[in-house]
């Protein structure tokens, strides 16, 4: 069966969808997006993504293409068009495709942005990389100074994930300043002597939406957590560490640049979490 994919509304087969060479996001990485989990069939922490998308069009000065109502209701859409139990709903906005290349940005009022969304069919419950958990590397941080808001320049933590392969590892963590920022594609955490450390919130990390929600849950079960900076030397001492995104929920890091984490599996702390996050957000997805 042909996914069926959403482009400027519309709803087609794969296949048939287009967006123009001239596309901002394709020529300038002006765009934003939003990956939301899907958990029997139904969205996970959407209200969250929506309120997040929000913010990074305004940082961009980009209008709202439509309500979050309106989102909510494509991605339903698509999820069922598309037959998902589990997976993501992928959403990219762009600058959209003005007549020419142009480092000045586009009126908005001539040149329509370009909204773009599909789906990825995917078990994220039963992940047999929670039973192992994974290995990470430490690699510097060179991105841009705003990974506050979620654009599609994604080159550089591409570039990290596959240096992270060929070190045999699973995912990298970037460094600046001498202090863990976060992993190419999720928020990282370290685990000691019971408290949970974490980042705190800054133009340095994304705010990960899944991240508020964990951190909620870890409050409300009486654990404590630390939102401050930790160093790699400092993770490669803890008891145990952990990621978490969208497409990966509560994931355990058992090693960090080849030095094994308490026992080297994963640890109590990361796989509470993981449980309670996935029964919280089975009953809260909409
Ligand atoms: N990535 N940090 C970075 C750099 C990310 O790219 C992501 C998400 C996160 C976690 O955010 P959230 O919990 O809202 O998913 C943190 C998505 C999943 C992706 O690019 O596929």
């Amino acid at each position: 069966m042909s996914r069926i994919v959403y482009v400027n509304g519309e709803y087609l087969p794969e296949d048939q969808a287009r967006v123009s060479v001239f596309d901002r996001g394709f020529l300038f990485a002006d765009g934003v997006y939003e990956v939301t989990s899907v958990i029997d069939g139904k969205l996970v922490d959407f209200p969250g993504h929506a309120a997040r998308l929000e913010r990074s069009l305004a940082e961009l000065d980009m209008p709202s293409p439509m309500t979050s109502g309106e989102l909510l209701a494509i991605h339903r859409e698509l999820v069922a068009r598309n037959d998902v139990t589990e997976g993501m709903v992928y959403l990219q906005i762009t600058r959209g495709a003005p007549a020419d290349r142009d480092f000045v940005f586009p009126d908005p009022a001539e040149t329509p942005q370009t909204v773009v969304l599909f789906t990825q069919s995917k078990g994220l419950v039963d992940s047999p990389a929670a039973q192992t958990g994974l290995k990470v590397i430490s690699i510097p941080d060179i991105r841009w100074g705003r990974r506050d808001i979620k654009t599609v320049q994604l080159l550089y933590p591409s570039v990290g994930k596959m240096m992270a392969r060929r070190a045999g590892a699973d995912d990298a963590w970037m460094v600046e300043d001498g202090f863990v920022t976060e992993g190419t594609s999720n928020n990282a955490y370290i685990v000691k002597d019971g408290r949970i450390i974490t980042r705190q919130l800054g133009n340095e990390i994304l705010h990960g939406i899944t991240r508020a929600a964990v951190l909620a849950f870890a409050r409300e079960a009486q654990m404590q957590v630390e939102e401050r900076p930790f160093t790699i030397e400092e993770a490669q001492a803890a008891d145990e560490a952990f990621i978490t995104s969208a497409s990966t929920f509560v994931m355990p890091v058992v090693s960090v640049d080849g030095v094994a984490l308490g026992d080297g599996k994963p640890g109590p702390v990361a796989r509470r979490l993981r449980e309670i996050y996935i029964e919280q957000s089975r009953k809260a997805a909409v």
